[in-house]
């Protein structure tokens, strides 16, 4: 299982490219980009990291703070919530919750 995730990160990270063609609804705002490549942009993507999109914000913004409290253990969400602000984690969070596929 723990060999398989590198696989499948970098999977995702090259289909994660292929909605980038299209134009986008609506903006994403700074840093949204960087969570499609481990949570996919699309249903039919099958990745280890579960899928952000369409997605309640306030169940996004609970699990980034508990990630970066440190109150819910993580492999990688950790180091990566401590990287974003309050501010920009309900952007992050109201913008993957408008998307739908
Ligand atoms: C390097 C890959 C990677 C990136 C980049 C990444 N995540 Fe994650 N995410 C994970 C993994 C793996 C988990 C499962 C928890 C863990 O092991 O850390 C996770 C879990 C989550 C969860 C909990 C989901 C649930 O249903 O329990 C949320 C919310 C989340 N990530 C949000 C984000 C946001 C927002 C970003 C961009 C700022 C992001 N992630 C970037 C890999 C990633």
């Amino acid at each position: 299982m723990i060999a398989r995730i590198p696989i499948a990160i970098s999977l995702a990270t090259i289909a994660a490219f292929a909605p980038m063609s299209q134009s986008p609804a609506q903006e994403a705002p700074a840093g949204a980009a960087a969570c499609s490549g481990c949570h996919a942009a699309a249903k039919s993507v099958e990745t280890p990291a579960p899928r952000l999109i369409g997605r309640a914000p306030a169940d996004v913004i609970a699990a980034m703070q508990a990630f970066k409290s440190g109150a819910r253990p993580a492999t990688i969400m950790d180091r990566i919530a401590k990287g974003f602000s309050d501010d920009e984690i309900k952007a992050i969070a109201a913008w993957y919750g408008a998307q739908k596929d």
